[in-house]
């Protein structure tokens, strides 16, 4: 048997109950995991709303990390005793155990304890492709400016360190005073407070006129209009999220208007499609966790009973770095 956390419709934070389930054998390319750790996620709100459809009853979580306690026909990359991690499809890493595919879980260092494991998989992995894998025309050098919206949170912080480390100088956006500073303190070369600042303004300000080569926006509705206009001509908006909502619909003359500019929305789940890149993407993230060029910054843990309180946090955005639920 195991805790899990599981929603019958979608809604607020108190749709999240607790709830015991039986957890059988894996079967052919499966494993099943005991957590030590899961990984809160602002996808896992998107779910339990009902931004990204889901057939109910869902069991959420999207992240964690634990020990393979059983393996399934045709595995060969984890046995039984494996440290491990995932950033996964399907949703339900709010448990302690459960069966699950075996392709986007990969063995974790044993320089890695649980909960980092647990808190940078999805966040770690994302902050990888997208500075890595998502560029604008001819690439990012050292020295480019980006701009990065939601600097202090999950992924924010694990970005401002890696940019750093690339050589770039990330102008990152955050909700507070409080929040600019602790992206500055993690590598950020800039940090503009956006709930009182116009951001675009400032972005032509630091960058004499120029604006940057790409925007990573995962806050969407609220930023949209902004963000195009903190870019170069040909550069890249990069969206990859929705805290403030949904990007509403829009003429694609207006990219042309503001100098050319390209858009993709990425999703970490075409990037991790294959077993082969999963752990490719996922070397380069111990990589740099190893360095100690990027630190996992937890900053807070809550007890899997007490998922409701962490999700009304989440989107209160009273928290930073990243999120656990502790088993
Ligand atoms: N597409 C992908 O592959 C992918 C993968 C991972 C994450 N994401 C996206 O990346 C973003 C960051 O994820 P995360 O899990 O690390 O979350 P997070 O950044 O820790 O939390 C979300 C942050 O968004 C900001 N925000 C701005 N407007 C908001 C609003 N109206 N309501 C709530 N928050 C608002 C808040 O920071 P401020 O107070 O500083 O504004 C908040 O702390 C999310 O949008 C997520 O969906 C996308």
């Amino acid at each position: 048997m195991s805790k899990a956390i599981r929603i019958n419709q979608i809604g607020g934070p108190e749709q999240l109950q607790v709830v015991d389930v039986q957890v059988g054998e894996p079967g052919a390319g499966e494993i099943r995991i005991r957590h030590h750790a899961a990984g809160l996620n602002y996808i896992d709100v998107y779910q339990r709303t009902g931004l990204y459809p889901f057939a109910m009853p869902l069991y959420l979580g999207m992240e964690g990390a634990g020990v393979v306690e059983a393996v399934g026909a045709g595995v060969t990359h984890l046995q039984v005793g494996d440290r491990a991690a995932y950033a996964s499809q399907p949703p339900g890493s709010y448990c302690e155990a459960r069966v699950m595919p075996a392709k986007s879980v990969c063995k974790l260092p044993d320089t890695i304890s649980f909960e980092t494991g647990a808190a940078m998989m999805l966040k770690g992995l994302t902050a990888q492709y997208l500075l890595k894998k998502t560029l604008p025309q001819g690439g990012l050098q050292a020295g480019d400016f980006v701009l990065f919206h939601a600097a202090a949170g999950g992924v924010g912080l694990i970005a401002c360190q890696w940019a750093k480390a690339l050589g770039l100088q990330l102008i990152g956006t955050a909700g507070s005073d409080e929040k600019c500073a602790m992206a500055l303190q993690h590598g950020a070369a800039f940090a503009i407070n956006y709930s009182t600042e116009n951001f675009a303004a400032r972005v032509k300000e630091i960058t004499a006129g120029k604006g940057v080569k790409v925007v990573y926006d995962s806050v969407g509705k609220d930023t949209w209009d902004q963000s195009l206009d903190c870019l170069q001509p040909f550069g890249l908006l990069a969206s990859f999220g929705n805290a403030s909502g949904p990007v509403p619909p829009f003429a694609p003359g207006i990219l042309g208007a503001k100098g050319s500019l390209y858009l993709t929305r990425q999703t970490l789940f075409s990037h991790i499609a294959t077993r082969e890149s999963t752990q490719a993407m996922a070397d380069d993230l111990f990589a740099v966790v190893a360095s100690g060029q990027v630190h996992i910054p937890i900053h807070q843990r809550y007890p899997l009973e007490q998922v409701q309180q962490a999700h009304i946090d989440l989107e209160a955005r009273k928290t930073t770095g990243t999120t656990v639920l502790t088993m």
